[in-house]
């Protein structure tokens, strides 16, 4: 993965990739060539080439599909996929098994629904042995809320049997200041991944900074803009590294909703398109409902759960 593997390219320009963070083969892979044209100033064509070459080099590794490829090898990759339970059997169930590694799982909702609860108790079940649901793998944590809580996550991590402090020391936590750090911190994520036994990256919330940081109508074409290569980002570093990737994001009460649930997650379009799942989470009393929304492969179905000292969880 190193980039002295990368032939034909120079040594300026490789030092100019590590002074921009870019340490290998694969942190080139997971950004677009406009990304890295403008990371390490170099004009458009030439990023091309050279994030078509990190590309080559990871399919001749066999870490990528070429281009075009038997339906047959898909599938083969499909099967490859890994799933972490969120703690709760009706859940999963919703889900097919469990959240997907491969793949970007949005989950949003009201305030108090349980996004956060969620995440961090993906950070546990993440941990756990595979016979019990878990990848027995490491979690990584972007929190741009301040809402997470390490003696939570003790909590759970007790609760399932697991050693607490293990649990916490398996977890890596960053907190985003703003979209610019945001969007830093999960361009470093590459490098942390390829030591492996990541599972799991979550980012709560992926949507709060870009809209508070871009107010007003004006500015809504550079915001939708910057969250698509933030969420692209997140997509192919679950690809690339065979990692889980949640998302969570609020939802806004939509005006012209006069029947049903008037409520609508941010970030538009863009957030919807880029996620290959959306969960749909809201409170029915003391217990939580989930829904799977548009999924190209599962029923729009719903199931009830709950949140216990275990974390999510199953209604007694
Ligand atoms: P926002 O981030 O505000 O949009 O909400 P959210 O969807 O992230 O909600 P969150 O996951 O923080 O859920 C909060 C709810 O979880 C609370 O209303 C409680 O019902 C429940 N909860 C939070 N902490 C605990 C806990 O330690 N034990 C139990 N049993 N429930 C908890
Ligand atoms: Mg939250």
């Amino acid at each position: 993965m190193d980039l002295e593997n990368l032939e034909g390219v120079g040594p300026a320009t490789k030092h100019k990739l590590v002074n921009a963070g870019i340490r290998s083969i694969l942190d080139i892979a997971i950004r677009s060539p406009q990304e890295l044209a403008g990371a390490i100033g170099i004009d458009l064509n030439r990023a091309y080439k050279l994030y078509n070459k990190a590309r080559l080099k990871l399919v001749e590794m066999g870490k990528l599909d070429a281009g075009f490829v038997p339906a047959i090898e898909y599938y083969k990759k499909r099967m490859t996929i890994e799933r972490i339970t969120t703690g709760s059997k009706n859940f999963d169930k919703l889900l097919g098994g469990g959240i997907e590694t491969q793949s970007v799982t949005e989950v949003y909702g009201e305030y108090g629904s349980g996004k956060t609860q969620l995440c961090m108790t993906l950070c546990v079940t993440v941990q756990l042995p595979r016979d019990k649901g878990g990848l027995e793998a490491k979690a990584i944590y972007i929190d741009t809320e301040g809402t997470f809580r390490p003696e939570r996550v003790a909590e759970i991590a007790e609760a399932r049997g697991l050693d607490p402090k293990e649990a916490l020391a398996n977890i890596i936590y960053a907190k985003a200041y703003n979209s610019a750090h945001q969007e830093l911190l999960v361009s470093e994520v590459g490098s942390l991944m390829e030591k492996d036994g990541y599972k799991l990256l979550v980012v709560d919330s992926a949507v709060a900074h870009y809209r508070a940081e871009f107010l007003g109508r004006g500015t809504l074409a550079d915001r939708q803009q910057r969250l698509n290569r933030f969420m692209h980002m997140l997509l192919r570093i679950g690809e690339v590294y065979n990692v889980a990737v949640v998302v969570t994001n609020q939802v806004q009460a939509a005006p012209d909703v006069f029947f049903g649930d008037p409520s609508r997650p941010t970030g538009g379009h863009v957030v919807a398109h880029t996620s290959t799942y959306r969960i749909y989470l809201r409170k029915a009393g003391k217990n939580r409902i989930a829904r799977m929304v548009d999924s190209p492969c599962h029923p729009e179905v719903e199931v009830p759960f709950t949140i216990t000292e275990r974390g999510i969880d199953d209604l007694k």
